[in-house]
Order: structure tokens, then C-alpha cells, then sequence
């Protein structure tokens, strides 16, 4: 009797949890890996459920900076000596000074809309052009990520 009605207390929960597990595998089945919805943000926010980690800066050199922006920005010749190549990257880009607009940082941490990078992948820096010089450009998801990592204190993780 007692045992059968303790069974009968703990069902619910155990109802929410395979609730919640199946949601969360919903939620990370977009193949992406990233773990991200529609605007950037990482799925699960607020949701106290733990969701996926924001995205790092390895990924970043690896998605975008190597691929996209070393076929100028590298060695002793890089644009406004900014190298985005691995290894040189990070020391170049945060907390870093613009050389095209001083007041901004390249990279401020915590704050996206004043970090230079964002400006000039974006397309709305004060000078210069858009990034990457002559497209294609960045899509907005791929820049929600760069803009994520930036809020989330653009680590060097
Ligand atoms: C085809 C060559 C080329 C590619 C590819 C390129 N850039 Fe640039 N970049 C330049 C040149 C030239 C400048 C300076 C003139 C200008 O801003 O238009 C510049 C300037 C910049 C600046 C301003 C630096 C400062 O200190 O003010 C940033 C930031 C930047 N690029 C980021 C990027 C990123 C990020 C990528 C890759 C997504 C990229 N660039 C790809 C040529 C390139």
C-alpha cells in the first residue's frame, strides 16, 4: 500500500523530466551545433535549463577569421595591422584600439555595439569599408555568434 502510493507521488516528476529531456533534444536538433535560435541567442536562455555553451573564440577563428579574413589580414602587410590569423588574432582584436576610428575599441568586451569589429562586419564603420573587402559578407547569423561572444566578455577560449 505505502510503497504503491509513493510510486504514485513520484510519477509526475518523473513525467516533467522526460518532459523536459525530450524538449531539450528537440530544441539542439537543428544540426547546427551551435545550439542557437533565430536571433543569435543561445537556446534555453532564461529557461534554467543549462543550455549550450556560448560560442568560443576557437570557433570564431575557426569559422570565420582563417577562412574569411587571412587572405589579407595576416602578416607583416595586414590592413591597418590587424592579423587574424590564429595565434595573433585575440592580442589583436580586444581591447585593442581602432586604427581607423581611435575612440573604439576593435574588440570591447561585454558590448557589441561599440566593438569596431561588428562596425566594419556590419557594414556601418565611420571609415572604410564592409567586411570582408569585397564580400561575400557575413550572414546575420554568423555574426550573431561573433556579437555573442563579445557579449558574453569576448574570452579567449
Ligand atoms: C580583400 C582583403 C580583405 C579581406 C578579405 C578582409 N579585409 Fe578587413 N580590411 C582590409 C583593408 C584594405 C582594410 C582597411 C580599409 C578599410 O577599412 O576599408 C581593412 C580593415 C579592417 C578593419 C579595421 C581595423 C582597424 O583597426 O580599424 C577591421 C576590423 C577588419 N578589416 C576586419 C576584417 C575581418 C573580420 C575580415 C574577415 C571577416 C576582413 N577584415 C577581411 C582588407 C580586407
Amino acid at each position: 500500500m505505502g510503497h504503491a502510493h509513493m510510486t504514485r507521488a513520484r510519477t509526475p516528476g518523473a513525467l516533467a523530466a522526460a518532459a523536459i529531456a525530450a524538449l531539450a533534444l528537440t530544441a539542439c536538433g537543428g544540426g547546427s551545433g551551435e545550439g542557437l535560435d533565430a536571433s543569435g541567442r543561445p537556446i534555453g536562455e532564461g529557461g534554467g535549463g543549462g543550455g549550450p555553451a556560448a560560442p568560443t573564440f576557437a570557433s570564431l577563428q575557426a569559422q570565420v577569421f582563417t577562412p574569411r579574413c587571412t587572405g589579407c589580414h595576416a602578416g607583416a602587410g595586414a590592413p591597418v595591422g590587424l592579423r587574424l590569423d590564429a595565434g595573433n588574432s585575440y592580442a589583436a582584436l580586444v581591447g585593442v584600439a581602432s586604427g581607423e576610428v581611435g575612440s573604439l575599441q576593435r574588440v570591447a568586451p561585454g558590448r557589441p555595439d561599440d566593438s569596431y569589429l561588428v562596425h566594419k562586419l556590419e557594414g556601418r564603420a565611420a571609415v572604410g569599408a564592409r567586411m570582408p573587402l569585397g564580400g561575400p559578407f557575413l550572414d546575420d547569423a554568423t555574426i550573431a555568434l561573433v556579437r555573442q561572444w563579445i557579449a558574453a566578455g569576448a574570452l579567449n577560449n
